[in-house]
């Protein structure tokens, strides 16, 4: 608790400093990047997947081998990815369900608002949940695709899921694309499989562009995506992080703002704001 009697000290303060600090460094960015990850959707009622009450730290980690599964047997994998997503839809406590029925929350809004601003000039998210996008935001890369998506793993073509109906008698799904036939699957990215040249290659561009990084709710350990804010700090750029907790990439922040994403950008775009307007 802050002490009246000598404001700015104490948790409060402290956590104010840094979002004055993220602040400076923001308002004087000429191209902000942002890493978000699971933490950011967490406040519109989507678990994260490590940590306290995370998907995986409740029902254990997936296995690691998820594409080579996949490969070896693509009709039997979409049978029970069939069964499962039923099962999913009739369960209300299930992280599908939880990702249909979430709204983007004050963190996508303030992250698009500040898209608006000219200052974010580029999300790459790890999240597949299209909030984001649905917040207002234009410039996204989603790193480990949507799950609203599917893709043909030979043509990479992309189709949303409600344009591409599944057959059940006729798996696996195939390309619709002439002369193609590829299997279809997911657009989300499983363990082992590799992410798509295109996304990769725009998250190194933007990443090379950044003079500041803003890295908001995830926990940093999953790589290719981890790396993007180390190689625009190894060309100079400020990182900044919103995280409740330390991240491996803690060390390398000019400030981490401890606390729920939702809260803190919100303060943090309205400063922003007001620095920008006034010309400051
Ligand atoms: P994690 O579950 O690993 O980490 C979530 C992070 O969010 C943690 O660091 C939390 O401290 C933080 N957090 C929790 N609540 C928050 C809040 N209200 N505001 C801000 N931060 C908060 O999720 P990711 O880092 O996204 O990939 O995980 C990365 C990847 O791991 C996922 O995309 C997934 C998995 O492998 C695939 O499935 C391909």
């Amino acid at each position: 608790m802050d002490d009246p009697a000598s404001p700015g000290q104490g948790r409060d303060g402290e956590l104010a400093a840094t979002i004055d600090r993220a602040v400076e460094i923001l308002a004087r960015a000429q191209y902000a990047v942002v890493l978000t990850g699971a933490g950011v959707s967490k406040e519109s009622g989507i678990p994260t997947f490590r940590g306290e009450g995370g998907l995986w730290t409740v029902n254990g980690e997936p296995p690691m081998n998820g594409f080579q599964l996949f490969l070896e047997d693509t009709a039997g994998w979409w049978r029970q990815r069939l069964e499962r997503r039923r099962a999913e839809e009739g369960d209300p406590a299930s992280f599908a369900r939880a990702v249909d029925e979430a709204r983007p929350n004050a963190a996508h809004e303030a992250l698009a608002e500040l898209e608006r601003l000219g200052v974010v000039k580029h999300v790459i998210t790890q999240n597949v949940d299209d909030l984001h996008r649905r917040a207002g935001q234009h410039a996204i890369t989603e790193i480990h695709g949507n799950r609203h998506w599917m893709r043909c793993l030979d043509c990479g073509a992309r189709w949303p899921a409600s344009e591409f109906p599944v057959d059940e008698n006729r798996l696996p799904p195939r390309c619709a694309r002439p002369g193609c036939a590829g299997v279809v699957k997911d657009d989300t990215v499983m363990f082992g499989e590799p992410i798509p040249d295109e996304a990769l290659a725009r998250c190194d561009a933007e990443s090379r562009l950044a003079d500041c990084f803003l890295i908001v709710g995830t926990s940093a350990v999953v790589m290719p995506a981890a790396g993007f804010p180390l190689l625009a700090w190894q060309r100079g750029a400020a990182l900044v992080e919103i995280n409740p907790e330390p991240t491996p990439l803690t060390g390398y922040a000019e400030v981490s703002c401890r606390g729920a994403a939702g809260a803190i950008l919100p303060e943090l775009v309205s400063a922003v704001r007001t620095r920008r307007s006034a010309g400051a």
